[in-house]
């Protein structure tokens, strides 16, 4: 059976409403659609721990700041849903753009500290456009509870503080990375990669991993990043736009492996952007 689509806001609130009433539990994985496993996840996170799960699809022209890379998302509804129909999902919420930015819409969410630097320093733009989209996505739905992926886990940490910032009153949950057999992180991206491309793309996995257990053995974090960024660079990429150990917890730059901290990168291979990160220790 066909998964229920809503277009607009209005009767995505009135089945959303209908559910409450009934006591039931909302989760909401939020997409932008070329779903892969990574996303199924997510979806099957939801199925765990909601009574009724949405999966939006909205590719959020806002979070891109670069024309060709909204141009060439892919965009695969038909696709999209014949994966997610084995999950059970109650509803697909894909919004005409309108819904989302109705005409002379100018509202702007931005989330300081958070968005400063990695991802943020080399995508103008982008976190205030994924910020203001996820605010509408969970008020439209009235999400109790959402889903995302810790491979984007500067995103991750934007949300739940712009969540607890504007007391929205859903739970977030992080879900681990899901990783391909030779542990490239899957992403959306990955379909863009010619095959020698997606060949080299694990080196970046395995250079983090790798500085992660020189750091831990006692080495100094900059030998090991720099080791590690010239090994990506020896494996094919393009260039490495940013590799830098930060504080998990506010996402700071730091030099202490005594308490959580993550190492992010990102990295350009055959003009397609991949990132990683990975928690050390
Ligand atoms: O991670 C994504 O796919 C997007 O940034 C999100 C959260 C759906 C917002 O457009």
């Amino acid at each position: 059976m066909d998964i229920a689509t809503f277009r607009r806001v209005a009767p995505m609130r009135l089945q959303v409403s209908q559910w409450k009433a009934n006591g039931h539990i909302v989760g909401v994985v939020p997409t932008m659609g070329a779903l892969h496993d990574g996303h199924l996840s997510l979806v099957r996170a939801a199925r765990e721990n909601a009574d009724r799960v949405i999966v939006t699809i909205f590719v959020n022209p806002k979070q891109f700041n670069n024309a060709d890379d909204l141009t060439n998302y892919p965009r695969t509804e038909e696709s999209d849903k014949k994966k997610l129909a084995p999950f059970g999902v109650d509803a697909i919420y894909a919004p005409a753009a309108t819904e989302i930015y109705p005409e002379g819409f100018s509202t702007n969410i931005s989330v300081a500290n958070v968005s400063d630097g990695l991802c943020g320093a080399h995508r103008p733009g982008h976190f205030d456009g994924v910020a203001t989209v996820v605010t509408k996505l969970l008020l439209q739905t009235g999400a109790d509870v959402v889903f995302f992926g810790e491979k984007d886990f500067q995103q991750l940490k934007i949300v739940k503080r712009l969540v607890r910032d504007l007391d929205i009153p859903t739970r977030i949950f992080g879900c681990p990375t899901v990783r391909d057999k030779d542990n490239l992180a899957m992403s959306s991206r990955n379909s863009q990669l010619s095959a020698r491309d997606r060949a080299a793309a694990p080196a970046l996995y395995q250079a983090i991993s790798a500085a992660r257990d020189k750091i831990l053995s006692g080495q100094t974090i900059e030998s090991a990043l720099q080791k590690a960024r010239s090994d990506i660079l020896a494996a094919g990429f393009a260039d490495v736009e940013y590799l830098e150990l930060r504080d998990e917890a506010d996402l700071q730059p730091t030099n202490q492996v005594d308490k959580p901290a993550r190492l992010l990168v990102a990295a350009t291979i055959g003009g397609v952007r991949l990132i990683d990160n990975i928690q050390v220790p």
